[in-house]
């Protein structure tokens, strides 16, 4: 690609970038959120058309007019949000725009599913085919997408975020399947916010910043504070795990007993999805929950949520008195906010402002007689803007436009605004750059030791063991170890996570309390 240039209306988002990607490469594309990633990556795709600059394909230069013309020249991206159509079915999705025909008119289903099937089987997909996609949990859907790129048998293959709700084994899967297309001569672009990943990874990065390209390096010699400085444009402080105080013992803030969700389909390795769960979160505490994909981590936020009302059984103690939560809004009069991991579905109104998404959780407090009061509106989302350092043009922009990470740091100033006791933490830092995610690390610390009580669900375990006081680990729905800062490892958490792994030796689940 070269000197690629974008504006969105008056800002412009690339300027003059060149990028050139090898055959058989697996080249990371990173950079803060906003940096331009993604819309670099949608040009070479087709589906951004209208941009100056050139792309060559070999040496010829091609002209992309849709995704269809990208595909007919062997490019294929799995794009950050996802883009399945949720009625359809897992093989009709990954199958669409490129079905396999009987004939001129008729879909060959019965070779679709089988293809499909095999396509996923190599990702360790084993679901059933002939599903809705909307059925499937997020990081299913994710796999269907990046199904849908492989059956492409594209030459170039991007992935933006592709591992954000994968699980480690899926993950672990997908890098054998990556491996494999480079060493056939795929070239893959690679978008992360992790670290971890790039270096695992990665041949070659190239780092992006307010859309000037900075540098491409070999990843063998791109350090982590080297890349840091390169996408940030300064050093940062990132936060060190040995930055915790041990906490002291707390009064408790929140305490659940014997908490259970049934199954809506359960068999006998798996009764209930979430089953005798006790423990107690003190105040100023950050309590993680450990676990693998599917093991109930979720389910117990939004148990506490009050998103299960019919289905969850056990007690919940707020500051030691017992509460009912049978509705979010119940949820919210005690005390409880919840960040979750999809803030498409459940966090933002992206037609709106970002002042009025943040505003929406008090608009009574910013109401006078039924008027919205505009000053106390703005003041208040400039001070979240600023505290939680969210970059956007000014603070009536919709959020829909925003980046991706800079929309999950608006989720999480909607819930702040409330004031909660306990703030429940699903993935909070999902598709969030390494600057903003030190930021928010910074602000879960901080409103812990303001003294509220957090229950952090993260799958990324050197970020759950960096903010966390103790873990919980679970495994299908149960408890198995209860560990605490001195016992943290990644090694211990799989372990006691992984079916067929041990039960932490001496471990109750009813002395999961203090
Ligand atoms: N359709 C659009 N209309 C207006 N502005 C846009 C649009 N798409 C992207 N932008 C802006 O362009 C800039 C670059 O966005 P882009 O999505 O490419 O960032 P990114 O590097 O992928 O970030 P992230 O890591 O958060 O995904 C951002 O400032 C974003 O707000
Ligand atoms: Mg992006």
């Amino acid at each position: 690609m070269r000197r690629i240039s974008k504006s969105f209306g008056p800002s412009r988002v690339l300027r003059e970038v060149d990028f050139q990607l090898k055959a058989g490469e697996i080249h990371a594309l990173m950079g803060e959120n906003g940096a331009g990633k993604s819309t670099l990556m949608k040009i070479a795709s087709g589906l951004i058309q209208d941009f100056e600059g050139q792309i060559l394909v070999g040496a010829q230069a091609v002209y992309l007019t849709s995704p269809r013309d990208a595909t007919r020249a062997g490019i294929a991206m799995i794009h950050q949000e996802l883009s399945l159509v949720p009625e359809l079915q897992v093989d009709e999705n990954i199958f669409l725009g490129q079905e396999k025909l009987h004939s001129l008119f008729f879909v060959d289903r019965r070779s679709q599913v089988r293809a499909a099937g095999e396509v996923l089987k190599t990702l360790d997909f084993h679901g059933p085919l002939q599903l809705p996609v909307s059925k499937l949990r997020v990081g299913e859907q994710q796999l269907v997408e990046i199904a849908k790129a492989l059956v492409s048998k594209a030459r170039i293959l991007i992935m933006d975020e592709a591992t954000s709700a994968l699980s480690i084994n899926e993950t672990e899967r997908l890098f054998q399947v990556i491996r494999r297309l480079a060493a056939e001569g795929v070239a893959v672009v690679y978008i992360s916010h992790r670290m971890e990943e790039v270096a695992e990874l990665a041949h070659t990065v190239t780092v992006l910043r307010d859309g000037r390209h900075i540098g491409t390096v070999p990843a063998k010699e791109a350090n982590r504070k080297e890349l840091i400085r390169m996408m940030v444009g300064r050093e940062i402080q990132e936060m060190l795990a040995e930055d915790k105080d041990a906490t002291t013992a707390a009064k408790p803030m929140l305490e659940v007993r014997n908490l259970s969700l049934e199954h809506p389909s359960p068999t006998p390795n798996r009764p209930m999805l979430v089953q005798d769960v006790n423990f107690v979160v003190g105040a100023g505490e950050v309590f993680g929950l450990g676990g693998l994909l599917g093991a109930g981590r979720t389910e117990i936020l939004q148990i506490l949520y009050g998103l299960h009302p019919g289905t969850s059984d056990g007690q919940i103690l707020i500051e030691g008195t017992p509460v009912q939560v049978l509705s979010p809004l119940q949820a919210k009069a005690q005390g409880l906010a919840l960040v979750t991991e999809d803030r498409k579905r459940d966090g933002l109104v992206l037609g709106a402002g970002i002042d009025r998404n943040i505003a929406l959780p008090v608009m009574r407090e910013l109401t006078h007689l039924g008027i919205v009061l505009p000053g106390r509106e703005k003041a208040l989302a400039q001070s979240m803007l600023r505290k939680l350092n969210i970059h956007a043009r000014d603070i009536q922009q919709t959020t829909g436009s925003l980046s991706g990470g800079n929309q999950q740091k608006v989720v999480v100033a909607k819930c702040l605004v409330t004031k909660p006791k306990v703030f429940l933490l699903d993935e909070p830092t999902r598709g969030i750059d390494v600057g903003a995610k030190a930021e928010i690390y910074r602000l879960i610390r901080d409103l812990a030791d303001q003294g509220l009580a957090i229950v952090l669900v993260s799958s990324e375990l050197p970020e759950l063991m960096l903010l966390s006081d103790r873990i919980l680990v679970l495994r299908e729905g149960q408890p198995t170890a209860l560990l605490d800062r001195t016992e943290f490892s990644q090694e211990a958490i799989l372990e006691y996570a992984s079916p067929g792994g041990a039960i932490q030796p001496g471990f109750l689940k009813l002395e999961a309390t203090r």
